[in-house]
Formats: structure tokens, sequence, C-alpha cells
């Protein structure tokens, strides 16, 4: 059997794959708004390099890629890098994480290209504060979100960082949100990666009281989505809509993690907390074969850690979450 399978007696058949370090957004929690140390071009893997590394995986089981960045729309011509991917056999679920600013172009074509799923972030619907968290205008994302329901995208899900004193105030106002538009919400726990991630944790909210709080005005019954992902989900009762909670810090999910990040550079994440990596483009450039890269994902796979440290080690993560993809 070709499964991967990690020391932790994990399968692993989810690969997060970053196309570009790049974003058109400054999410403080995320970059530093003087971030400009970005890969060069010619550091990243190209089209036809990740094809054939996405390839690989596929033939050892992997059957859902999330194309994620930075923001991945902002790769010239990614919806030629899913074409190639949407090919793969094996491959039955390929989907992507943006932050919209440029959804509304872009979701037609990503659509034909063949991604079924987006994850948005979006963590206020305040025109004032969205600039305050992001840099970025409000209406082009929601403008984007529009398009992606138009283009036939679904699940569409939103991804909100709660963060206390910065917009838990507009929890409810967010499920009111999903509810009207068909789209999922997932709350997420702010984790410290990187030195805008690590002040960001000064805002920390528990996203346990949050749940609290929603279960004054929602009957929450737990349920499942598929997707594979880390977020427990619930249903609002009487309505179709599930919300998710993301905790990777009051209630980590790690026994549970099935999944690798490729960085646009072609460097192998093993875990989205740790520094194990493997690098494979010198490899990749040094001509090896189908069989030896095979070889090197089950090496890599080998080096995969048990558990993210943020709560015992918060100074640990120097990678941003930019670089890292979500
Ligand atoms: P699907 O279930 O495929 O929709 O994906 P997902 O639930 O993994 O969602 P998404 O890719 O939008 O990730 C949402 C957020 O979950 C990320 O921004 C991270 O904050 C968090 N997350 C995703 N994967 C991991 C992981 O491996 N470890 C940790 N600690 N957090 C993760
Ligand atoms: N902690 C939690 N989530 C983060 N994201 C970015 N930085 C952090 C952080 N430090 C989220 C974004 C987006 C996804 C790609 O990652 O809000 O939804
Ligand atoms: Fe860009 Fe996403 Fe980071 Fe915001 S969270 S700066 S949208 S990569």
């Amino acid at each position: 059997m070709n499964q991967l399978i990690d020391p932790f007696k994990r399968p692993i058949e989810y690969v997060r794959l970053s196309v570009t370090d790049r974003c058109d957004l400054r999410c403080f929690y995320c970059m530093p708004e003087d971030h400009h140390q970005f890969q060069e071009p010619a550091e990243w893997l190209s089209f036809d390099e990740i094809q054939r590394v996405i390839g690989a995986f596929t033939r050892l089981g992997v059957s859902r890629i999330r194309i994620t960045g930075g923001e991945p729309l902002v790769r010239r011509n990614v919806d030629q890098l899913v074409e190639k991917l949407a090919v793969l056999p094996g491959l039955d679920d390929l989907s992507m994480s943006t932050n919209a600013v440029s959804l509304s172009r872009f979701a037609q074509p990503l659509y034909a290209a063949g991604v079924r799923r987006l994850n948005v972030s979006l963590d206020t619907l305040q025109a004032e504060r969205f600039k305050t968290i992001t840099k970025g205008k409000l209406d082009k994302v929601i403008k984007g979100l529009m398009a992606a329901k138009e283009a036939g995208f679904s699940p569409i899900k939103i991804n909100m960082v709660v963060m206390k004193g910065i917009n838990d105030d507009e929890v409810e106002d967010m499920v009111e949100f999903c509810l009207k538009h068909d789209f999922t919400l997932r709350f997420i726990e702010t984790m410290p990666m990187g030195s805008s991630g690590l002040e960001a944790t000064d805002h920390y909210q528990d996203l346990q009281e949050i749940k609290h709080r929603l279960q004054q005005h929602y009957d929450l019954i737990p349920s499942f989505m598929p997707g594979g992902g880390p977020a427990r989900y619930f249903n609002i009762a009487g309505s179709k809509a599930n919300i998710g909670f993301i905790t990777p810090i009051s209630q980590h999910f790690c026994d549970t993690c099935n999944r690798v990040r490729l960085s646009a550079d072609g460097t192998l994440y093993m875990c989205l907390g740790q520094e194990h990596n493997f690098p494979l483009r010198p490899l990749l450039r040094a001509g090896i074969s189908d069989h030896e890269l095979e070889n090197a994902i089950r090496a890599a796979i080998d080096l995969k850690p048990e558990k993210h440290e943020f709560n015992e080690k918060p100074e640990q993560v120097v990678r941003f979450m930019s670089f890292t993809g979500g």
C-alpha cells in the first residue's frame, strides 16, 4: 500500500500548496506592514515543477490539495496551475484559500479550471475596521464573495480570526451575514506565527467563550462537514448553516493532523508550528527521477513532529503565516 503514514500513525492525505509568499493585504496578525523580504521568482517552483511534486503526492495517496499563499491570486496565471493539477489522477478535492480581494475577476476562471471549494479570510464587516486590520478595502472582498457565489463554488467558508478588543463584538453580525448568504463561518484563534502573530496574541480570544456566548442566541447542534480540516462544526438549529471553531490554542487537534505544506520555493514543511522541513527544489533541479522523488517525500513524512508547541514555546515559530499559508 502506497499511503503515506507519519511516525505517529497519522495518514497524510492533504497537501497545502503555497504558490507565493506575497500578499495584496497586510493583516496585522499575519505580516508586518513594512515586510519586504519576499522570495524571488527564480526561487519559486514553476507550474510544471509543482505539477510534478503534486503528481508524486497523489501516487502516494494524497487526494486533497489546497492552493494558498500569501495570497494565491497574486501569482500570475494561477488558473493555469489549477488546470494542471485538476487533471491529476487520484485528486478529488481541489480548493483554495484567498483573501478575495481579486476574486471578482478570478471566480469564473478558477471554477472553470477546476477549483470547487473556497475558504475566504474575512474578520469584519465594517469598512473602517477592515482597513485597520488589513490595510485594504472591504468592498472588493464583498464583491469577490458575491462573484464566487454566482460562479457556483460550494461550500464557501469564511475564516474569521476572532480577537479581543478588535472584532469580538462582531461575532453575531458575522453569523447573520453568513446565514443570509449561505456561507459557512469558521472562527479561528490567533496563533503566534512570526513576530506579527506573536504580538497579536495580546488580543487572543478563547473560542470556548465565544461558543458559550452564541449558545445564548442560537441552538448549536454538533455536526460534521467534509473537508478534513481541524474545525469542529455545529449546525444552527432551524437552518442549513454550519459554524466551525478552529481552536489550535485552547483545544489543539494535532492528533488528527492529516496534512503537510509545500512552500512556494519548494520546501516541505511538516507542521504549521514547527520548523521541521525538507527542501525538494534542489532535488528537482538536479534531475531526480519520479521514484526518487517519491522516496524523498516518504523521508520528509518521517520528520513530521507530533504537535505544535504554540502554548509552551510561543516565540519558536519565526515564519510568518503568509509564508507557510493558512
Ligand atoms: P478544509 O476543511 O479543507 O476546508 O480546510 P481547513 O479547515 O483546514 O481550513 P483552512 O485551510 O481555511 O484553514 C483555516 C485555518 O485553520 C488556518 O488559517 C489555520 O488558522 C488553521 N489551520 C489549518 N490547518 C492547521 C494546522 O495544521 N495546524 C494548525 N495549528 N492550524 C491549522
Ligand atoms: N493566527 C491565526 N490565523 C491566522 N491567519 C493568518 N495569520 C494568523 C495567525 N497568526 C489566517 C488568516 C486566514 C488564513 C490564511 O490564516 O486569517 O484566514
Ligand atoms: Fe494576506 Fe492572508 Fe496574511 Fe491577510 S492573512 S496578510 S490576506 S496572507
